[in-house]
């Protein structure tokens, strides 16, 4: 987002985007990243709680 926020405010005018726009890209972001990552993140740990021996290979990586 600061990436976004940088860049737009070097834009030339008639590329920059409006606050409204800004606040809508802002809006994917935070949804598109929020129940994804919660997702992964639990279904992994669930993965791993039933395949212990999994885990175990795990925690015996280097
Ligand atoms: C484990 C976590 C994540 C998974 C599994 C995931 C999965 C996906 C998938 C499958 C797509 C569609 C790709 C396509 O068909 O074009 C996508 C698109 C997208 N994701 Fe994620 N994502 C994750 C995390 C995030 C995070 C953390 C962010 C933002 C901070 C994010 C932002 C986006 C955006 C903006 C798009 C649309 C991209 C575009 O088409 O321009 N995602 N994601």
């Amino acid at each position: 987002m600061s990436i976004m926020l940088k860049s737009n405010a070097s834009s030339s005018e008639a590329d920059r985007l409006s606050d409204a726009e800004l606040l809508g890209q802002m809006n994917v972001m935070v949804f598109a990243g929020l129940e994804t990552t919660t997702a992964a993140v639990g279904r992994t740990l669930y993965m791993l709680v039933k395949h212990p021996d999994i885990q175990e290979r795990l925690r015996a990586l280097p």
